[in-house]
């Protein structure tokens, strides 16, 4: 760690300039670069033997989770207890809630136990925003519906980073179920912000009508968008959200839109890719692709998420800090 990295140094406080970390849009291409740098710290500390630091000792840190998840809440989980926080987890089951006052209740309930940070999924687009307008501590939008998933942005840019140096001028393929894809979103928001081109590949029914004001190139064929490609970023197909038919058969879309090694050729000889997970092995990607260790970046975007995960806990906690301190908080909501 270096010292511009540390807390604990007066002089110059660690200030991220937002209160939240509720989606990538709206963010600055430094604000990315500080995250991501402090990452690159934490990269280190989580592969030496001593994982712990005293970083956040002290506080707590509340994982909501209302929609199921596994890899995401374990990620938000191994990166609060690396910096020395405690950790208390809730799952609550979306179909029991009754969305609004519900929610809110929740909230407010959490926010009488006084938590220094809030991590947040929920199935509604929306509702992460919503609570936190009604704590006084950072919240981390952990997935929104089909809204945004800002760590899971920072983490694929954090892998892409770290294997191609910069982001910026890099072709950036996205494809599959676009439209009902939170990651697709903040990857999209981010990739741009940093300078670099995203394309996206999808059936016309997976992509929606007005995804190209977003600055993107639109595609339906993959041999056609995958071509010259960086990066091959592929997507899990969403079956339950999709109410109604957007697929013929999952073997028809993975002969149209899987990606293997023949359609992989379209793209640069060098071309790595990535996938979020969880997978649909023989849906979306072919299973050796996914697990060839000189294409596919999939494990290593695993290893990068508690790392982003620990830099945006640290960076968040800091920013309330010194608010606390200057006392520029006005937050008085218990
Ligand atoms: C992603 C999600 O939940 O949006 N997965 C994840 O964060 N582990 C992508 C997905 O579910 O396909």
């Amino acid at each position: 760690m270096t010292d511009t990295h540390s807390s604990s140094n007066p002089a110059s406080p660690l200030r991220f300039g937002e209160p939240h970390l509720l989606g990538i849009e709206g963010l600055k291409a430094p604000q990315i670069n500080q995250l991501l740098d402090l990452a690159d710290d934490y990269v280190e500390q989580s592969r030496s033997t001593s994982k712990k630091s005293d970083v956040l000792q002290g506080k707590t840190v509340i994982n909501l989770f209302f929609e199921n998840s596994t890899r995401t809440r374990t990620s938000f989980e191994a990166a609060a207890k690396r910096l020395g926080a405690d950790v208390i987890n809730m799952t609550v089951a979306s179909s029991s809630i009754k969305k609004g006052e519900t929610l809110i209740d929740t909230a407010m309930t959490l926010n009488a136990m006084h938590p220094d940070a809030l991590v947040v999924r929920h199935s509604d687009s929306g509702a992460v925003k919503l609570l936190s307008e009604k704590v006084n501590c950072p919240v981390l939008n952990a997935g929104d519906g089909s809204h945004e998933h800002p760590t899971q942005a920072l983490l694929d840019a954090l892998t892409i980073r770290r294997r191609r140096g910069a982001l910026q001028n890099l072709r950036v393929a996205i494809c599959g179920d676009i439209a009902h894809s939170r990651v697709a979103r903040s990857n999209i928001h981010l990739l741009s912000i940093m300078g670099a081109t995203v394309r996206l590949i999808a059936p016309p029914t997976l992509l929606p009508s007005k995804i190209d004001r977003m600055g993107v190139q639109t595609f339906t064929r993959m041999e056609e968008g995958l071509q010259d490609c960086d990066i091959v970023m592929m997507l899990r197909l969403q079956l339950e959200r999709m109410q109604g038919s957007f697929v013929p058969s999952v073997r028809e879309y993975f002969h149209f839109y899987g990606l293997d090694a023949t359609k992989l050729a379209a793209a640069r000889p060098d071309a790595l890719v990535m996938h979020p997970g969880p997978m649909n092995r023989g849906v979306e990607i072919d299973s050796e692709l996914a697990d060839d260790i000189d294409r596919s970046l999939i494990r290593r975007q695993v290893e990068m998420g508690v790392a982003v995960r620990m830099a945006c806990l640290h960076l968040l906690c800091a920013e309330w800090d010194a608010r606390r301190e200057e006392g520029s908080l006005d937050l008085e909501l218990v």
